[in-house]
This record gives structure tokens, sequence and C-alpha cells, in this order.
């Protein structure tokens, strides 16, 4: 049960997380970014919500409110949005019980609380390429992923039992690791050849 749940969160996410004012948002003029930004909420009512930027420019929205993609006027035939819509409704299921799992090892038994993450990638002219995928709790950074190993570095002692949940597959991390360094980047091209042409 948990694997496929595990496999679409870290492997398919076409849809992503920022957090405003994070570096990446403004990339060096020679490079392009594509970033992509989670926000898991507990109050007023559970809420996920994610959306993807094209150097610090909005492409879509989705939330788990209306369980669906919106694109921004000018990326509206850059993807099918019903697929799109439907791997964001499983990656919200999937950040919501991360939410509340967080929430139990805390103790935190109601209450407003965030999961928010941020994930992508930067292409320079030079071929320089980057990736980044962490998660802040409340504010304070919570679990990172270190690329190079690859594993999920906890920063918080709830984080330790999302990191063992989270790489329990063990061809996770690879799978996350490929997904930055690869699929990002051929994603990112894919809106650098759409926003040339259209
Ligand atoms: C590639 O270009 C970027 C942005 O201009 C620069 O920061 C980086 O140092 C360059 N890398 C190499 C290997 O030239
Ligand atoms: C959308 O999903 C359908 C069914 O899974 C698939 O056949 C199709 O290739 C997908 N389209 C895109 C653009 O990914
Ligand atoms: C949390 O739940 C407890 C027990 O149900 C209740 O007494 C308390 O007022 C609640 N706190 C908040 C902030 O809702």
């Amino acid at each position: 049960m948990m694997g496929p749940l595990v496999t679409v969160f870290f492997l398919l996410l076409f849809s992503g997380t920022i957090v405003l004012g994070h570096k990446y948002h403004k990339p060096e003029k020679q490079c392009d970014s594509l970033v992509y930004e989670d926000v898991d909420r507990s109050e007023p009512k559970p809420l996920f919500t994610n959306k993807a930027f094209f150097n610090g420019n909005l492409i879509y929205q989705y939330d788990s409110d209306s369980q669906r993609a919106v694109p921004e006027p000018g990326w509206d035939n850059v993807k099918n949005w019903n697929n799109v819509s439907q791997l964001q409704k499983q990656r919200g299921d999937f950040a919501m019980e991360n939410l509340q799992e967080i929430m139990k090892f805390n103790k935190q038994v109601n209450g407003s609380h965030i999961l928010s993450g941020h994930y992508g990638c930067t292409l320079c002219q030079n071929g320089t390429t980057e990736g980044f995928w962490s998660y802040d709790y409340d504010d304070k950074l919570f679990i990172e992923f270190d690329k190079e190993k690859p594993a999920w570095i906890p920063k918080q002692p709830a984080a330790e039992i999302i990191k063992q949940k989270w790489e329990k597959d063990p061809g996770a991390v690879n799978r996350a690791k490929a997904y930055l360094e690869k699929t990002c980047i051929d994603e990112l091209k894919k809106y650098q050849h759409y926003k040339k042409t259209n």
C-alpha cells in the first residue's frame, strides 16, 4: 500500500513547490528554473496545494478542494491538465498522511500546522544543472534531500519517521535523484520550448 503511494509522491510528480523569495525563483540571467511548491495545512480544514513556477512565474496551481490543476493564461496547452490533477490528488493524499503522522509524533493533537515543500531544478546556458528538494514544518527546515548520497536528511526528530517511511522502498531515493537530474530537466526544457513557440 505504502509502496505505490511513495512512488507517486516522488516519481511521477509533474507539479511542485516553491517558497516565495527562494533563490531559485530568480535564477541567474544565464539560467532557467522550474520550481514546484507543496503546501499541506491542517486547519481550518485539511488542504493541500501544489504550484509550479517557470523562472518565478506561475504555470499552474492545484488544490485539494477543487481537485483540479488550473493553468495560468499562456500555459494552457503545455500539458494534459486532467493527468496533472489526478497525480496531485494522489500526492495530496500522501502529503496529508505525512502531516498527520508528524503531528501525532509531536503530540500535536490539533491546531494549525503546515508542511511545505519545494523542489525543482535549474538549467544554465553552459549546461550546468542543479536540483533540490526539501520540506519545512511550521517554517523550520524539516527534511532535505541529498542527491549525492542519495538520502533524505532529517532535521527534526519527527523527520526520522518520515525518512524511514520514504526510504522503506530501497529504490525510492534513486528515483528521487533521477527525477531531479533527468525528469525535471526534461520538463524544464519542455516549458522553455513551449514559451518560445507560444
Ligand atoms: C555556468 O553558468 C552559470 C551561470 O552563468 C555559472 O554560475 C556557472 O559557474 C557556470 N559553470 C561553469 C562550469 O562554467
Ligand atoms: C494522460 O493520461 C493518459 C492515461 O493515463 C495517457 O494515456 C496520456 O499519455 C497522458 N497524457 C499526457 C500528456 O501525459
Ligand atoms: C485541542 O483539543 C483538546 C481536546 O479535545 C481541547 O481541549 C483543546 O481546546 C483543543 N485546542 C485547540 C487549539 O483547538
